[in-house]
């Protein structure tokens, strides 16, 4: 009679191999990538982190940690763990803002720090491991926000010669919403709202409100960041011509 183990030990040496191929295609199965911050939020000229790790933990010195852009496969930053070798050459818009963070490699945890964020920097991103045997993926979204600075309000004339009040603000990405507010803090309807994006995305708007039937003392301008909540709000008294207008 032949035991098992008589049949393993004299191929040891295959048994061996055997053995560690099911091990290693056992963990590779039960591995994924996760990541704790599906979606970023980062603000022009501020940095953003992308981070990603295996599950369960384990390090990831020796696997390929990539990360793209996933509405145009652009390479954000590619680490090649063990595998020496011609790196892969990232997007110029990206080649000297990135910053590979692997303090828990061993953990299986890395990031990507960006840079000097811009509106352009907004959009859908990939991280992909990869190493024999095992290959995941996982997706992320960063939003890029950006808060305007100057607001401008003050009386001018429409076409035809009505007066009115106009707004004016630039620098905010996403789209803000905008709206006029009395001095009891009613929103009042806006007569008109033109949108402008400029060529680095930056949104500039103008909104006005035909002062004929307003009998307001004073009118706020408020614009808000849908993104982050952020509002701004800039104040006007009327001329007491105007705010004696209704009836
Ligand atoms: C990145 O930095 C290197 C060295 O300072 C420079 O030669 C290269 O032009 C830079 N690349 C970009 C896209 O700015
Ligand atoms: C950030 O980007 C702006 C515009 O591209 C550039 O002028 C500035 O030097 C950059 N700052 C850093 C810290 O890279
Ligand atoms: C993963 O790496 C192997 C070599 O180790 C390579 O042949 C394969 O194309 C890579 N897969 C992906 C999805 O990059
Ligand atoms: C990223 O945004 C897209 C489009 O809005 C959405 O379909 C997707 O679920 C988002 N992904 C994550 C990881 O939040
Ligand atoms: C002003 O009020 C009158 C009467 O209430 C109304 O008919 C008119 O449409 C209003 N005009 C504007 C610009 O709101």
């Amino acid at each position: 009679m032949m035991k098992p183990t008589d049949s393993c030990f004299s191929g040891y040496h295959v048994c061996f191999t055997f053995l560690q191929v099911i091990a290693l295609a056992s963990t590779s199965q039960n591995l994924m990538v996760t990541t704790p911050t599906g979606h970023l939020v980062a603000r022009v000229g501020g940095q953003a982190e992308l981070s990603c790790q295996v599950s369960p933990p384990r390090s990831v010195e020796s696997m390929e940690v990539r990360w793209l852009r996933s509405d145009n496969y652009k390479l954000v930053y590619q680490y090649r763990g063990g595998h020496h070798g011609v790196n892969g050459e990232a997007a110029p818009e990206y080649a000297n803002r990135t910053v590979f963070v692997k303090e828990a490699i061993g953990k299986g945890k890395v990031a990507l720090r960006i840079h000097n964020i811009t509106i352009s920097d907004d959009g859908p991103y990939q991280c992909l491991f990869n190493d024999s045997g095992f290959s995941d993926v996982v997706s992320m979204n960063l939003s890029v926000a950006a808060f305007g600075l100057k607001t401008q309000i003050h009386v001018e004339s429409s076409a035809n010669d009505e007066p009115s009040v106009g707004c004016f603000t630039e620098g905010w990405f996403p789209q803000p919403r905008m709206e006029w507010r009395d001095s009891q803090g009613e929103v009042v309807p806006y007569s008109s709202l033109s949108y402008f994006q400029d060529e680095d995305r930056f949104f500039r708007i103008k909104m006005t409100l035909l002062l004929r039937n307003q009998s307001q003392k004073s009118i706020t301008c408020c614009v808000l960041n849908p993104l982050t909540g952020e509002e701004k709000q800039t104040n006007l008294i009327l001329p007491s011509k105007y705010s004696v207008m209704r009836g």
